[in-house]
């Protein structure tokens, strides 16, 4: 039987053992995939001992996807430019590291709004951990032009100065000049959730008709932000899809099959997690 897991500390939320369970079932493979805790400080020792464990790979998730980047030798170009790794499995008894979130990002994009990859100018909502394989998909996507707008201005400095000249930094309060001219907008933030300051929500109404719209939170599917953009009757993708499709490239290295993302799947996703 192959092994597989998802590696966080909490572990518990996690949605990978429901998703990669349903195609182990689907596929009808003998196989395994499960949540393990690990704990930070021996999260190290754990990624040392894998190559002669019970498992073919797995999932990294939070807070470990940094320091799995700094303790890997052999990593895929989109863990390099992103500079974290979900996805871990064992070539010649060697350990290696990717990051298919840039992936999943694309590939539900081009599921749910093809036209996206006609845009040249993109813009990114935030500037944490999550905006980095977004920052790393568009460019990946041919966009001209990135703008990183940030509550605070030196983390959005900071990501653009990283990922070049196509990249700039921005300030909240230059929304409005700034959104006209963009083709597509991606929030990584947590604007208009509960608790949060509701000045922060930007003014769609500035949008041209064709901007596409998308969020990486799914929960709710419609976010605050995608809800905003909908009554604007925008074109918009919510986050779900980018979860179910980032799990494709692990589950074909690990277990040999390369999975579909489904209707389906999709829909025993959302009553699960409901
Ligand atoms: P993640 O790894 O999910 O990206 P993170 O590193 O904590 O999480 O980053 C969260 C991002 O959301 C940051 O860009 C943060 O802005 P700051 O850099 O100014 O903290 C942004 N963010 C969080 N709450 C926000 C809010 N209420 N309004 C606007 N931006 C918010």
């Amino acid at each position: 039987m192959k092994k597989a897991f998802v590696t966080g500390w909490p572990i518990s939320h996690s949605k990978s053992p429901m998703l990669h369970g349903f195609w182990i079932d689907h596929y009808g493979i003998n196989a395994s995939y499960e949540p393990l805790g690990v704990e930070p400080e021996n999260f190290q020792k754990f990624l040392k001992d894998l190559p002669n464990s019970e498992f073919v790979g797995g999932n990294v998730t939070i807070p470990h996807k940094e320091i799995a980047f700094e303790n890997l030798t052999k990593l895929d170009d989109a863990a390099k430019a992103i500079g974290a790794v979900n996805t871990l499995w064992i070539e010649s008894e060697i350990l290696c590291g990717g990051n298919t979130d840039a992936y999943g990002f694309s590939a539900n994009l081009d599921e749910f709004a093809p036209e996206w990859r006609d845009g040249k100018t993109a813009m990114v909502l935030g500037a944490g951990g999550a905006s980095r394989a977004i920052v790393h998909s568009l460019l990946e996507a041919g966009f001209e032009k990135i703008l990183i707008v940030n509550r605070t201005y030196e983390r959005a400095q900071k990501l653009a100065n990283q990922f070049g000249d196509n990249c700039s930094a921005h300030n909240w309060a230059d929304l409005p000049d700034l959104m006209p001219r963009t083709d597509l907008i991606v929030n990584t933030t947590s604007i208009g959730m509960a608790g949060t300051d509701a000045s922060m929500m930007p003014d769609l109404s500035v949008l041209s008709d064709n901007t596409i719209v998308t969020d990486i939170v799914y929960s709710p599917l419609e976010t605050p932000f995608l809800k905003s953009a909908n009554e604007r009757g925008l074109k918009t993708v919510d986050g779900l899809g980018m979860l179910l499709h980032q799990a494709v490239p692990g589950f074909e290295k690990w277990f040999g099959i390369r999975p579909d993302v489904t209707p389906q799947l999709r829909k025993l996703i959302l009553e699960l997690s409901a």
